[in-house]
Protein backbone atom coordinates (compact mmCIF):
# COMPACT_ATOMS: atom_id res chain seq x y z
CA UNK A 1 0.00 0.00 0.00
CA UNK A 2 1.62 3.22 -0.80
CA UNK A 3 0.99 6.54 1.19
CA UNK A 4 -2.41 8.23 0.04
CA UNK A 5 -1.80 11.46 2.46
CA UNK A 6 -1.60 14.16 -0.91
CA UNK A 7 -4.40 12.32 -2.54
CA UNK A 8 -7.18 12.62 0.57
CA UNK A 9 -5.77 16.04 1.44
CA UNK A 10 -6.61 17.28 -2.67
CA UNK A 11 -9.97 15.54 -3.07
CA UNK A 12 -10.50 16.69 -6.47
CA UNK A 13 -9.16 15.28 -9.83
CA UNK A 14 -9.70 15.73 -13.52
CA UNK A 15 -10.76 12.45 -15.61
CA UNK A 16 -10.44 12.30 -18.99
CA UNK A 17 -11.56 9.42 -21.56
CA UNK A 18 -10.03 10.26 -24.91
CA UNK A 19 -10.04 8.23 -27.29
CA UNK A 20 -11.32 6.85 -31.23
CA UNK A 21 -14.92 6.78 -29.74
CA UNK A 22 -14.76 10.65 -29.97
CA UNK A 23 -15.49 10.58 -33.48
CA UNK A 24 -18.52 8.38 -33.33
CA UNK A 25 -19.25 10.53 -30.11
CA UNK A 26 -22.36 7.85 -29.00
CA UNK A 27 -20.10 6.41 -26.02
CA UNK A 28 -16.84 4.69 -25.23
CA UNK A 29 -18.80 1.68 -25.44
CA UNK A 30 -19.80 2.19 -28.88
CA UNK A 31 -18.18 -0.71 -29.98
CA UNK A 32 -19.90 -3.53 -27.63
CA UNK A 33 -23.33 -1.58 -27.88
CA UNK A 34 -23.08 -1.32 -32.13
CA UNK A 35 -21.01 -4.65 -32.14
CA UNK A 36 -18.64 -3.11 -34.15
CA UNK A 37 -15.65 -5.35 -36.24
CA UNK A 38 -12.51 -3.71 -35.88
CA UNK A 39 -12.54 -3.45 -39.82
CA UNK A 40 -15.72 -1.31 -39.39
CA UNK A 41 -13.73 0.53 -36.17
CA UNK A 42 -11.42 1.07 -38.56
CA UNK A 43 -12.50 4.46 -40.47
CA UNK A 44 -12.29 6.32 -36.75
CA UNK A 45 -8.32 5.48 -36.98
CA UNK A 46 -8.37 6.95 -40.53
CA UNK A 47 -10.30 9.98 -39.60
CA UNK A 48 -8.30 10.78 -36.07
CA UNK A 49 -6.47 14.36 -36.25
CA UNK A 50 -7.04 16.05 -33.90
CA UNK A 51 -5.88 19.26 -34.70
CA UNK A 52 -7.10 21.40 -31.84
CA UNK A 53 -5.39 19.23 -29.27
CA UNK A 54 -3.68 21.89 -26.82
CA UNK A 55 -2.68 19.97 -23.24
CA UNK A 56 -1.75 23.15 -21.77
CA UNK A 57 -5.53 24.55 -22.45
CA UNK A 58 -6.99 21.26 -20.56
CA UNK A 59 -4.71 21.91 -17.74
CA UNK A 60 -5.49 25.58 -17.46
CA UNK A 61 -9.13 24.75 -17.37
CA UNK A 62 -8.30 21.67 -14.81
CA UNK A 63 -6.26 23.97 -12.70
CA UNK A 64 -8.87 26.86 -12.76
CA UNK A 65 -11.63 24.45 -12.07
CA UNK A 66 -10.11 23.14 -8.65
CA UNK A 67 -8.79 20.04 -9.64
CA UNK A 68 -5.08 18.60 -8.13
CA UNK A 69 -4.91 15.80 -10.19
CA UNK A 70 -5.70 13.90 -13.76
CA UNK A 71 -6.05 10.56 -15.08
CA UNK A 72 -5.92 10.08 -18.68
CA UNK A 73 -7.12 7.01 -20.77
CA UNK A 74 -4.12 5.90 -21.80
CA UNK A 75 -5.96 3.15 -23.96
CA UNK A 76 -9.86 2.39 -23.40
CA UNK A 77 -11.47 -1.25 -24.13
CA UNK A 78 -11.14 -0.53 -28.06
CA UNK A 79 -7.41 -1.33 -27.41
CA UNK A 80 -6.63 2.62 -29.10
CA UNK A 81 -3.15 3.63 -27.58
CA UNK A 82 -2.66 7.42 -27.67
CA UNK A 83 0.80 7.38 -27.11
CA UNK A 84 3.78 5.71 -29.38
CA UNK A 85 4.13 2.05 -27.64
CA UNK A 86 6.98 -0.10 -29.56
CA UNK A 87 4.55 -3.18 -29.12
CA UNK A 88 1.49 -2.02 -31.19
CA UNK A 89 0.69 -0.17 -34.20
CA UNK A 90 -2.65 0.54 -33.30
CA UNK A 91 -1.97 4.08 -31.91
CA UNK A 92 -2.08 7.60 -32.35
CA UNK A 93 1.58 7.82 -34.75
CA UNK A 94 0.15 5.68 -37.24
CA UNK A 95 -3.33 8.02 -37.47
CA UNK A 96 -3.26 11.14 -39.61
CA UNK A 97 -2.81 12.48 -36.12
CA UNK A 98 0.94 11.01 -36.35
CA UNK A 99 1.97 12.45 -32.85
CA UNK A 100 1.97 10.58 -29.19
CA UNK A 101 -0.65 12.26 -27.21
CA UNK A 102 1.09 11.62 -23.66
CA UNK A 103 3.75 13.33 -23.74
CA UNK A 104 2.77 16.72 -24.27
CA UNK A 105 -0.30 15.79 -21.63
CA UNK A 106 1.88 15.05 -18.63
CA UNK A 107 4.49 18.01 -19.38
CA UNK A 108 1.21 20.24 -19.75
CA UNK A 109 -0.24 18.71 -16.16
CA UNK A 110 2.46 18.50 -14.08
CA UNK A 111 3.98 22.32 -15.54
CA UNK A 112 0.09 23.14 -13.70
CA UNK A 113 0.98 21.77 -10.85
CA UNK A 114 -1.57 18.32 -11.11
CA UNK A 115 -0.42 15.39 -10.10
CA UNK A 116 -0.68 13.12 -13.23
CA UNK A 117 -2.49 9.48 -13.78
CA UNK A 118 -2.95 6.98 -16.43
CA UNK A 119 -5.79 4.66 -16.86
CA UNK A 120 -5.01 1.80 -18.46
CA UNK A 121 -7.72 -0.52 -19.42
CA UNK A 122 -7.29 -4.42 -18.68
CA UNK A 123 -9.75 -5.07 -21.38
CA UNK A 124 -8.57 -5.27 -25.04
CA UNK A 125 -11.67 -5.50 -28.18
CA UNK A 126 -8.60 -5.04 -30.50
CA UNK A 127 -5.11 -7.42 -29.49
CA UNK A 128 -5.68 -10.58 -31.49
CA UNK A 129 -4.96 -12.50 -28.34
CA UNK A 130 -7.46 -11.51 -26.20
CA UNK A 131 -10.18 -14.17 -25.83
CA UNK A 132 -13.74 -13.48 -26.90
CA UNK A 133 -16.16 -13.26 -23.96
CA UNK A 134 -19.50 -12.00 -23.47
CA UNK A 135 -18.05 -8.57 -23.35
CA UNK A 136 -16.75 -8.73 -26.91
CA UNK A 137 -18.09 -6.74 -29.90
CA UNK A 138 -18.38 -9.81 -31.71
CA UNK A 139 -20.09 -11.73 -28.68
CA UNK A 140 -22.92 -12.73 -31.32
CA UNK A 141 -21.40 -14.01 -34.10
CA UNK A 142 -20.41 -17.78 -33.94
CA UNK A 143 -17.99 -18.04 -36.86
CA UNK A 144 -15.99 -15.49 -35.42
CA UNK A 145 -16.01 -17.21 -31.75
CA UNK A 146 -14.93 -20.63 -33.33
CA UNK A 147 -12.30 -19.55 -35.71
CA UNK A 148 -11.01 -16.92 -32.99
CA UNK A 149 -10.98 -20.15 -30.58
CA UNK A 150 -7.60 -20.77 -30.36
CA UNK A 151 -6.82 -16.85 -28.52
CA UNK A 152 -4.05 -16.94 -26.00
CA UNK A 153 -3.93 -14.54 -23.28
CA UNK A 154 -0.57 -15.29 -22.05
CA UNK A 155 0.74 -13.39 -25.42
CA UNK A 156 -2.53 -10.89 -24.46
CA UNK A 157 -0.74 -10.83 -20.71
CA UNK A 158 2.43 -9.98 -22.12
CA UNK A 159 1.79 -7.33 -23.68
CA UNK A 160 -0.67 -5.78 -20.85
CA UNK A 161 2.36 -5.89 -18.79
CA UNK A 162 5.07 -4.79 -21.64
CA UNK A 163 2.45 -1.78 -22.18
CA UNK A 164 2.08 -0.96 -18.86
CA UNK A 165 6.16 -1.13 -18.40
CA UNK A 166 6.40 1.66 -21.23
CA UNK A 167 4.20 4.22 -19.35
CA UNK A 168 5.82 4.12 -16.04
CA UNK A 169 9.37 4.29 -17.30
CA UNK A 170 8.92 6.78 -20.10
CA UNK A 171 7.12 9.31 -18.79
CA UNK A 172 8.83 10.53 -15.03
CA UNK A 173 6.84 10.45 -12.20
CA UNK A 174 3.58 8.81 -12.67
CA UNK A 175 1.22 9.47 -9.15
CA UNK A 176 -1.69 7.26 -9.95
CA UNK A 177 -2.74 4.07 -12.40
CA UNK A 178 -5.82 3.16 -12.75
CA UNK A 179 -6.99 -0.15 -14.00
CA UNK A 180 -10.17 -0.85 -15.77
CA UNK A 181 -11.48 -3.60 -15.34
CA UNK A 182 -12.34 -7.11 -14.09
CA UNK A 183 -14.78 -9.17 -14.39
CA UNK A 184 -14.14 -12.85 -12.85
CA UNK A 185 -17.70 -13.19 -11.30
CA UNK A 186 -19.53 -13.31 -15.06
CA UNK A 187 -19.63 -16.40 -17.08
CA UNK A 188 -21.84 -16.34 -20.07
CA UNK A 189 -21.47 -20.37 -20.49
CA UNK A 190 -19.40 -20.36 -23.39
CA UNK A 191 -16.47 -18.01 -21.99
CA UNK A 192 -16.27 -16.46 -18.78
CA UNK A 193 -15.03 -13.04 -17.34
CA UNK A 194 -11.64 -12.07 -16.69
CA UNK A 195 -9.69 -11.20 -13.34
CA UNK A 196 -6.16 -11.28 -11.45
CA UNK A 197 -5.44 -14.89 -12.91
CA UNK A 198 -5.72 -13.86 -16.07
CA UNK A 199 -3.79 -10.41 -15.65
CA UNK A 200 -1.51 -12.01 -13.67
CA UNK A 201 -2.09 -9.21 -11.15
CA UNK A 202 0.31 -9.84 -8.34
CA UNK A 203 2.96 -9.64 -10.58
CA UNK A 204 1.63 -7.08 -12.82
CA UNK A 205 1.05 -4.74 -9.32
CA UNK A 206 4.75 -5.57 -7.88
CA UNK A 207 6.12 -4.28 -11.38
CA UNK A 208 4.13 -1.13 -11.00
CA UNK A 209 4.88 -0.36 -7.77
CA UNK A 210 8.36 -1.21 -8.29
CA UNK A 211 8.76 0.93 -11.03
CA UNK A 212 7.15 4.03 -9.70
CA UNK A 213 7.34 3.39 -6.03
CA UNK A 214 4.85 5.75 -3.82
CA UNK A 215 2.15 5.20 -6.98
CA UNK A 216 -1.80 4.83 -6.12
CA UNK A 217 -2.95 1.72 -7.41
CA UNK A 218 -6.47 1.29 -7.71
CA UNK A 219 -8.32 -1.60 -6.53
CA UNK A 220 -10.03 -2.69 -10.23
CA UNK A 221 -7.01 -5.46 -10.41
CA UNK A 222 -9.19 -7.79 -8.64
CA UNK A 223 -7.12 -7.53 -6.11
CA UNK A 224 -7.33 -4.87 -3.27
CA UNK A 225 -5.27 -1.54 -4.34
CA UNK A 226 -4.96 1.93 -2.28
CA UNK A 227 -8.38 3.19 -3.11
CA UNK A 228 -12.16 1.77 -3.54
CA UNK A 229 -13.51 3.71 -6.74
CA UNK A 230 -17.55 3.37 -6.61
CA UNK A 231 -18.63 4.50 -9.91
CA UNK A 232 -21.08 6.44 -11.25
CA UNK A 233 -23.18 6.83 -7.54
CA UNK A 234 -22.69 8.65 -4.34
CA UNK A 235 -21.87 6.29 -2.02
CA UNK A 236 -24.51 6.54 1.48
CA UNK A 237 -21.96 7.05 3.96
CA UNK A 238 -18.25 6.52 4.21
CA UNK A 239 -16.90 4.04 2.55
CA UNK A 240 -15.88 0.72 4.50
CA UNK A 241 -14.42 -2.24 4.13
CA UNK A 242 -14.60 -5.52 6.25
CA UNK A 243 -15.54 -2.74 9.11
CA UNK A 244 -12.50 -0.49 8.62
CA UNK A 245 -13.11 2.80 6.69
CA UNK A 246 -10.79 3.22 3.71
CA UNK A 247 -10.04 5.72 0.93
CA UNK A 248 -11.99 6.09 -2.22
CA UNK A 249 -12.39 7.90 -4.82
CA UNK A 250 -16.32 8.63 -6.97
CA UNK A 251 -15.67 8.65 -10.22
CA UNK A 252 -18.66 10.51 -11.78
CA UNK A 253 -19.62 12.34 -15.43
CA UNK A 254 -21.12 15.57 -16.51
CA UNK A 255 -23.56 13.38 -18.51
CA UNK A 256 -23.39 9.56 -17.82
CA UNK A 257 -21.07 9.08 -20.96
CA UNK A 258 -17.19 9.17 -20.06
CA UNK A 259 -16.10 9.33 -23.78
CA UNK A 260 -17.53 12.56 -25.85
CA UNK A 261 -20.97 11.94 -26.31
CA UNK A 262 -22.43 14.92 -28.84
CA UNK A 263 -26.57 14.30 -28.19
CA UNK A 264 -26.57 13.51 -25.09
CA UNK A 265 -28.25 15.65 -22.86
CA UNK A 266 -28.18 14.42 -19.69
CA UNK A 267 -25.96 16.85 -17.84
CA UNK A 268 -25.84 17.42 -15.22
CA UNK A 269 -26.38 21.27 -13.78
CA UNK A 270 -22.96 23.38 -11.98
CA UNK A 271 -24.95 23.14 -8.53
CA UNK A 272 -25.51 19.35 -8.85
CA UNK A 273 -21.95 18.76 -9.35
CA UNK A 274 -20.64 21.38 -6.14
CA UNK A 275 -23.06 19.03 -4.21
CA UNK A 276 -21.93 16.18 -5.53
CA UNK A 277 -18.36 17.40 -4.55
CA UNK A 278 -19.72 18.49 -0.99
CA UNK A 279 -21.10 15.17 -0.34
CA UNK A 280 -18.23 13.31 -1.55
CA UNK A 281 -16.00 14.75 0.72
CA UNK A 282 -18.49 15.04 3.95
CA UNK A 283 -18.42 11.08 3.54
CA UNK A 284 -14.31 10.90 3.48
CA UNK A 285 -14.06 10.71 -0.53
CA UNK A 286 -12.58 12.08 -3.42
CA UNK A 287 -14.33 12.55 -6.42
CA UNK A 288 -12.60 12.68 -10.29
CA UNK A 289 -14.82 14.12 -12.35
CA UNK A 290 -14.64 13.05 -16.00
CA UNK A 291 -14.68 15.43 -19.07
CA UNK A 292 -14.44 13.80 -22.88
CA UNK A 293 -13.03 15.94 -25.10
CA UNK A 294 -14.06 15.74 -28.98
CA UNK A 295 -12.48 14.74 -32.02
CA UNK A 296 -10.87 18.64 -32.29
CA UNK A 297 -9.26 17.81 -29.22
CA UNK A 298 -11.23 20.03 -26.98
CA UNK A 299 -13.34 20.43 -24.30
CA UNK A 300 -16.72 21.14 -25.69
CA UNK A 301 -18.86 24.51 -24.16
CA UNK A 302 -20.84 22.66 -21.89
CA UNK A 303 -17.81 20.72 -20.02
CA UNK A 304 -15.85 23.91 -19.69
CA UNK A 305 -18.86 26.18 -18.45
CA UNK A 306 -19.55 23.34 -15.81
CA UNK A 307 -15.91 23.15 -14.79
CA UNK A 308 -14.99 27.25 -14.16
CA UNK A 309 -18.72 27.04 -12.40
CA UNK A 310 -16.90 24.92 -9.76
CA UNK A 311 -13.75 26.51 -10.02
CA UNK A 312 -15.42 30.05 -9.11
CA UNK A 313 -17.10 27.73 -6.08
CA UNK A 314 -14.24 26.14 -5.12
CA UNK A 315 -12.17 29.64 -5.00
CA UNK A 316 -14.28 31.16 -2.10
CA UNK A 317 -15.05 27.61 -0.42
CA UNK A 318 -11.42 25.43 -1.33
CA UNK A 319 -10.79 25.50 2.48
CA UNK A 320 -14.25 23.92 3.22
CA UNK A 321 -13.15 21.00 0.61
CA UNK A 322 -9.16 20.58 0.71
CA UNK A 323 -7.53 18.90 3.45
CA UNK A 324 -11.41 18.03 4.81
CA UNK A 325 -12.96 14.84 5.76
CA UNK A 326 -16.31 13.88 7.28
CA UNK A 327 -17.24 14.96 11.01
CA UNK A 328 -19.03 13.54 13.71
CA UNK A 329 -21.36 16.05 14.36
CA UNK A 330 -24.80 15.48 12.60
CA UNK A 331 -25.57 18.13 9.60
CA UNK A 332 -29.00 19.84 9.86
CA UNK A 333 -31.55 18.86 7.07
CA UNK A 334 -30.48 19.92 3.85
CA UNK A 335 -27.11 20.10 5.15
CA UNK A 336 -23.58 18.27 4.78
CA UNK A 337 -20.69 18.84 7.23
CA UNK A 338 -17.16 18.39 6.45
CA UNK A 339 -14.33 19.51 8.89
CA UNK A 340 -10.53 20.26 9.04
CA UNK A 341 -9.19 20.28 12.82
CA UNK A 342 -11.33 23.22 14.64
CA UNK A 343 -12.89 24.42 11.27
CA UNK A 344 -15.96 22.94 11.04
CA UNK A 345 -18.25 23.87 7.53
CA UNK A 346 -22.15 23.65 6.87
CA UNK A 347 -22.73 23.45 3.29
CA UNK A 348 -26.48 24.57 2.71
CA UNK A 349 -27.96 22.49 0.05
CA UNK A 350 -31.13 23.87 0.48
CA UNK A 351 -31.32 27.51 2.36
CA UNK A 352 -33.50 27.69 5.13
CA UNK A 353 -34.99 31.19 6.74
CA UNK A 354 -33.42 33.10 9.26
CA UNK A 355 -32.61 30.08 11.50
CA UNK A 356 -30.03 27.36 11.15
CA UNK A 357 -30.37 24.77 13.87
CA UNK A 358 -27.72 22.53 15.08
CA UNK A 359 -27.44 20.16 16.89
CA UNK A 360 -25.16 19.28 19.32
CA UNK A 361 -23.30 22.96 19.22
CA UNK A 362 -24.25 24.49 21.59
CA UNK A 363 -21.14 25.90 23.55
CA UNK A 364 -19.10 24.70 21.56
CA UNK A 365 -18.61 27.42 18.91
CA UNK A 366 -16.26 30.40 19.61
CA UNK A 367 -17.24 32.25 16.12
CA UNK A 368 -19.46 31.76 13.00
CA UNK A 369 -18.80 33.31 9.36
CA UNK A 370 -20.43 33.19 6.07
CA UNK A 371 -17.14 31.40 3.97
CA UNK A 372 -17.85 33.15 0.76
CA UNK A 373 -17.42 36.77 2.66
CA UNK A 374 -16.15 36.24 5.80
CA UNK A 375 -19.28 37.89 7.63
CA UNK A 376 -20.18 37.05 10.90
CA UNK A 377 -23.15 35.07 11.84
CA UNK A 378 -24.46 35.70 15.51
CA UNK A 379 -24.90 32.60 17.56
CA UNK A 380 -28.08 32.35 20.09
CA UNK A 381 -27.74 29.77 22.31
CA UNK A 382 -30.67 28.61 24.50
CA UNK A 383 -30.79 28.04 28.19
CA UNK A 384 -33.66 25.92 29.67
CA UNK A 385 -32.47 26.96 33.06
CA UNK A 386 -33.24 30.93 32.55
CA UNK A 387 -37.20 31.03 31.76
CA UNK A 388 -36.62 33.89 28.98
CA UNK A 389 -34.06 32.10 26.68
CA UNK A 390 -35.77 28.82 26.64
CA UNK A 391 -35.14 26.32 23.31
CA UNK A 392 -38.52 26.35 21.21
CA UNK A 393 -40.70 23.47 21.77
CA UNK A 394 -39.17 20.28 20.29
CA UNK A 395 -36.05 21.87 19.63
CA UNK A 396 -33.16 19.04 20.97
CA UNK A 397 -30.96 20.18 23.61
CA UNK A 398 -27.60 21.91 23.22
CA UNK A 399 -29.10 22.84 19.84
CA UNK A 400 -27.53 25.99 18.58
CA UNK A 401 -28.90 28.32 16.15
CA UNK A 402 -27.39 30.84 13.55
CA UNK A 403 -29.06 33.75 12.71
CA UNK A 404 -28.95 34.04 8.68
CA UNK A 405 -29.84 36.72 6.09
CA UNK A 406 -33.49 36.24 4.44
CA UNK A 407 -31.74 36.91 1.01
CA UNK A 408 -29.66 33.46 0.28
CA UNK A 409 -25.77 34.68 -1.39
CA UNK A 410 -25.29 34.72 -4.52
CA UNK A 411 -22.79 31.07 -4.24
CA UNK A 412 -24.23 27.87 -5.91
CA UNK A 413 -23.81 26.40 -2.54
CA UNK A 414 -23.67 28.79 0.79
CA UNK A 415 -21.04 27.45 3.04
CA UNK A 416 -20.99 28.38 6.96
CA UNK A 417 -17.97 28.57 8.52
CA UNK A 418 -17.71 27.41 12.37
CA UNK A 419 -14.32 28.36 14.66
CA UNK A 420 -14.72 25.19 17.42
CA UNK A 421 -13.96 26.53 20.59
C1 LIG B 1 -16.07 1.37 -16.60
C2 LIG B 1 -16.33 1.44 -18.04
C3 LIG B 1 -15.76 2.58 -18.65
C4 LIG B 1 -15.21 3.70 -17.90
C5 LIG B 1 -14.90 3.40 -16.49
C6 LIG B 1 -14.71 4.58 -15.61
O1 LIG B 1 -15.91 0.26 -16.00
O2 LIG B 1 -16.08 0.25 -18.69
O3 LIG B 1 -16.07 2.82 -19.95
O4 LIG B 1 -13.97 3.94 -18.43
O5 LIG B 1 -15.61 2.44 -15.91
O6 LIG B 1 -14.79 4.28 -14.29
Amino acid sequence: MSNTTWFTHDRFGLFIHWGLYALPARHEWIRNHERISNEAYQKYFDHFDPDLYDPEAWAQQAKAAGMKYVVLTSKHHDGFCLWDSDLTDYKATNTPCSRDLIAPYVAAFRAAGLKIGFYHSLIDWHHPDYPVDGLHPLRDDLAFRQQEAGRDIARYRAYLHGQTRELLTRYGKIDIIWFDFSYPYMDWGWAKGKGRDDWHSEELLAMVRELQPGILVNNRLDLPGDFETPEQYQPFSPVEVDGQRVVWEACQTLNGSWGYHRDNLNWKSPEMLIQMLVDTVAKDGNLLLNVGPNGRGEFEPRASERLAAMGEWLRLHGRAIYGCGSSDFVAPPDCRLTQNGKRLYVHLFAYPFRDLHLPGLAGKVAYAQFLHDASELLLHEHDNANPSNIAPKGMPPNTLTLELPVQKPAVAVPVVELFLR
